[in-house]
Parts: C-alpha cells; sequence; structure tokens
C-alpha cells in the first residue's frame, strides 16, 4: 500500500478506499467513490465557511497563522515593507519575481500613465447623496468601468489582461480620491504623474489652491509601506469572492467591484473602521477593562474589532510593522488621543485568558485606522484605502485562477434541509 495515501472504511458497507494524499490533502472528488447504493450521489464533504478546504492552488502568498509568518512570492513582509514599495510589490505579486530596474520603470511608466478616469465618470459619481459611504461609491464605481472598456471582457487574451492590470492599478486611487472629494464637497483633483503612487494619492485627495502639491515625504512612506502590507492576504473573503465571480468569466472591472464588496464588511477590510468606532465608543483608557468585560460576556455578540484572524493564530505580522509606521506618523501629525485606549486594550486582552485561549491578538486593521485618522482621513475611507493596494493581489489571483487547468467554474454543493415534495396549495385552502 503507497504510503502517501489515506485508507478510508466505510462502516455503512464495510467497504474499504486508498485515496492519495498529495500536498497534504485528499481530493474531495476522490470522496465520491465512496457510496452506499447504487445511484448514490457519493460522499461528500460539509465545511461551512471553507474552515479546512483548499480551493486551489496558489504561488502568490504564504502564510504560516502560527508562526505570524507572511511572504509574497517568498519574499518576507518584513523585508519588503523595509526596501521596496508598493509598486514594485505589486509587480513581484503579479509577476512572481522582482523586476529589473527597467522592468519597474517601464511597469511604474504604464501604471502612472493609466490613473486618469473618463470625464464621464465624474458624472455618476456627482449622483450620489453627499452621504453615501465612499465604499459603497468605490464599489460601483470601478463596477462602473467595466462598461469605459469592452475590450475587458477578452479575459484570455494577456494583452487585455496586462491592459486592465495598468488600468485597475492606475484608477483605483483615482477613484477613491473622487469619491472621498465628493464626500466632502470639493472639487477633484487630478492625478499627478510627477509624484509616486501614493505621493499622488495623497495630492488628489489634499490638494487645495496650491500649483503643485507637495506631498509630506513621511506620510506618502507611511501609506507606501501600509499598501505593501494590504497587497495581498491569499484566499480571504474578498480575494474568494474575486475569483468566484471572476470564474464565471465577468470581466475584472466586475470581479473587483464583487471582491470591494466582500471587503467592505466589518468582518474584512472595514474592521479598520470599525476599530476607531470601537475606540471612540470606549472614550478612555480606564473604560477599557469595562469594555473587556463585555466582549466576554458578550461571547461573540461584542466583539474587540481589530482582533482574531481565521489563520493567524499568534501575532499578526502586519500589525507588528503598522506599530512602528504609526509612530512615525504621530512624529509628524502628534499623538492620536486614541491610541492610548488601543494600547491599553491591547496590553489587557493579550494578558487575559478569554484571548489565550482563543489565540486572538491584533490583526492588521488594528493600527492602520489610527493611521489614516492622523492623516486626516474620515473613519469611512479606511475600507476604500485597504481596497486600493488590495486591488494588485486580486488581479493576481483572478489570473492564477483563469490560468490553472484544474479551475473551473465556482460552484459549491450544498446538504439540502428543505421541506421534501409537496403539491401546490390553492390560495382558498391555505391555512
Ligand atoms: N473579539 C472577541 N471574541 C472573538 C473575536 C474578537 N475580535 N474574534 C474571535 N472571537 C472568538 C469567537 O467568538 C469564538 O469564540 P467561541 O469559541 O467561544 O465561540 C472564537 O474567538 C473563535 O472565533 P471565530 O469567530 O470562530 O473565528 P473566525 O476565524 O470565524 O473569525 C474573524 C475570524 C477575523 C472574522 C474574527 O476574529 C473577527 O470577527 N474579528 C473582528 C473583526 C476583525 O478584526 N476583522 C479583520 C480581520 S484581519 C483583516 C482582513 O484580512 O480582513
Amino acid at each position: 500500500m503507497a504510503s502517501n495515501t489515506l485508507t478510508i472504511i466505510d462502516n455503512r458497507t464495510g467497504k474499504k478506499y486508498e485515496i492519495p494524499v498529495n500536498n497534504g490533502a485528499i481530493n474531495a472528488s476522490d470522496l465520491r467513490q465512496i457510496t452506499v447504493s447504487e445511484g448514490d450521489f457519493g460522499l461528500m464533504s460539509y465545511d461551512p465557511a471553507f474552515m479546512n478546504t483548499a480551493s486551489c492552488q496558489s504561488k502568490i502568498t504564504y502564510i504560516d497563522g502560527d508562526k505570524g509568518i507572511l511572504r509574497y512570492r517568498g519574499y518576507p513582509i518584513e523585508q519588503l515593507a523595509e526596501k521596496s514599495n508598493y509598486l514594485e510589490t505589486a509587480y513581484l505579486i503579479l509577476h512572481g519575481g522582482l523586476p529589473t530596474k527597467p522592468q519597474l520603470e517601464e511597469w511604474s511608466y504604464n501604471i502612472t500613465h493609466h490613473t486618469i478616469l473618463h470625464e464621464n465618470v465624474k458624472k455618476f459619481i456627482d449622483g450620489f447623496h453627499h452621504d453615501a459611504h465612499p465604499m459603497g461609491m468605490l464599489v460601483s464605481a470601478v463596477g462602473a468601468l467595466s462598461t469605459f472598456y469592452a475590450d475587458a471582457k477578452n479575459i484570455f487574451d494577456p494583452e487585455s489582461r496586462k491592459k486592465q492590470t495598468y488600468r485597475l492599478i492606475g484608477k483605483m486611487p483615482t477613484l477613491a480620491a473622487f469619491v472621498y472629494r465628493h464626500s466632502t464637497g470639493m472639487p477633484y483633483a487630478y492625478p499627478d504623474n510627477d509624484l509616486s503612487y501614493t505621493g499622488n494619492l495623497l495630492n488628489m485627495l489634499f490638494k487645495m489652491t496650491e500649483l503643485k502639491y507637495k506631498p509630506q515625504p513621511v506620510l506618502e512612506k507611511a501609506l507606501d509601506v501600509l499598501f505593501i502590507l494590504h497587497a495581498d492576504h491569499e484566499q480571504n473573503c474578498s480575494t474568494n469572492a474575486m475569483r468566484g465571480v471572476g470564474s464565471s468569466h465577468s470581466d475584472p472591472y466586475c470581479a473587483v467591484a464583487a471582491a470591494a464588496a466582500a471587503l467592505y464588511g466589518p468582518l474584512h477590510g472595514g474592521a479598520n473602521e470599525a476599530v476607531l468606532r470601537m475606540l471612540m465608543e470606549i472614550g478612555s483608557k480606564d473604560k477599557v477593562p469595562e469594555f473587556i468585560k463585555r466582549v466576554k460576556e458578550g461571547r461573540g455578540k461584542v466583539m474587540l474589532m481589530g482582533f482574531g484572524h481565521r489563520v493567524y493564530k499568534n501575532y499578526d505580522p502586519r500589525a507588528r510593522i503598522i506599530k512602528q509606521v504609526a509612530d512615525s506618523v504621530f512624529e509628524v501629525k502628534g499623538r492620536n488621543p486614541l491610541l492610548d485606549i488601543a494600547l491599553e486594550l491591547e496590553r489587557i486582552a493579550l494578558e487575559d485568558d478569554y484571548f489565550i485561549k482563543r489565540k486572538l491578538y491584533p490583526n492588521v486593521d488594528f493600527y492602520s485606522g489610527l493611521i489614516y485618522q492622523s492623516m486626516g482621513l474620515p473613519m469611512d475611507m479606511f475600507p476604500v484605502l485597504f481596497a486600493i493596494p488590495r486591488t494588485s493581489g486580486w488581479i493576481s489571483q483572478w489570473e492564477e485562477m483563469l490560468l490553472d487547468p484544474e479551475q473551473k467554474i465556482a460552484r459549491p454543493r450544498q446538504i439540502y434541509k428543505g421541506a421534501d415534495k409537496r403539491d401546490y396549495v390553492p390560495m382558498d385552502k391555505r391555512k
């Protein structure tokens, strides 16, 4: 008997099966041969929320949640945060290796020269209510780009995919800044191609009447590091949405809209906004023990936002780096008064049995909102700032899915628990 197999004895029939094990996994379809009678559909695995199911093979991002390790294409996140920049990291994620100097120059040129939006985009952003949530506007606006680029539906043409990649990574900051300016009633500020990716975003967000906006270098760098940290995170909820929607062969703008919609939720990318609301609700450091008590008594109803992760059962390595970034930003903009509450929450939670037993540690969203707030951004823009850098990860995962011969349209099975067959009851006979 081969050693890399799993032997299953079905006690319902007494039959024995040998199933191959590859990469620490069995192929769920191999279970289908396990039947109890002729016509039986075969054994399925039941896994709500994909707690123990690998939906793909991927070469992009590696996470070891127990050890707190995150690597893009093999490179540790700590090294990328220190030595790389967002556009180089996006190149790495999409192409599989670090670019040479000419490759990086060409890549950056192409992204920079796809930052301008069609003027009509402004018209439908104008149509949103003044207090529309920026994430709702972003989701709609990026989906609407599908109507401007008909060539995007040629998803199996590598040239078309390349073009949409430039457009999506180039235009996401412009869309983000436009929805922000719309919320504040400010005129839209156009991209400045002389600036870096994050310098230009700051320009489009904050430019007033000056002829040339000069981004504050510490803030520009801080945003760049945050963007590196947010670029990809393997099969999270929004990436799964990107792959799932993309698997029906819709165009990448619609798939990114779906991914961004998934990111919007407070359990995912909306957590950075939720953390700030929680810190404001707590109000002061002395109220922290009372809040922690509520979380423990609430048992899943009151959450310590920015804590916990499906994969990390250790300190999220991104949160560690973000804490350092926060210090650099506070040096320029002044200490965010909510920081003391956050530090106290972390201190108490990391010593508390409830959190220790469940391996709940701060995640990427715990401190990022404090930085964005210190930069002068309102809370409802925080998930938008997550969506911009995650776009490179989404596209990379989408392309990997499209080119993977094992992938098909994503279509899970279900276990039906509803009513058995019954006959239609006319209205006058219903009770
Ligand atoms: N506060 C209090 N209790 C928690 C928390 C929390 N933040 N997170 C998990 N728990 C408890 C949960 O109630 C459960 O307890 P019990 O075993 O008694 O039922 C236990 O810990 C296991 O949690 P789970 O809900 O089974 O874990 P999950 O893998 O399904 O959920 C999570 C992961 C991130 C959705 C969850 O930890 C959470 O909702 N955290 C707060 C929201 C948040 O910060 N999200 C950002 C995630 S990181 C950025 C990103 O990639 O989006």
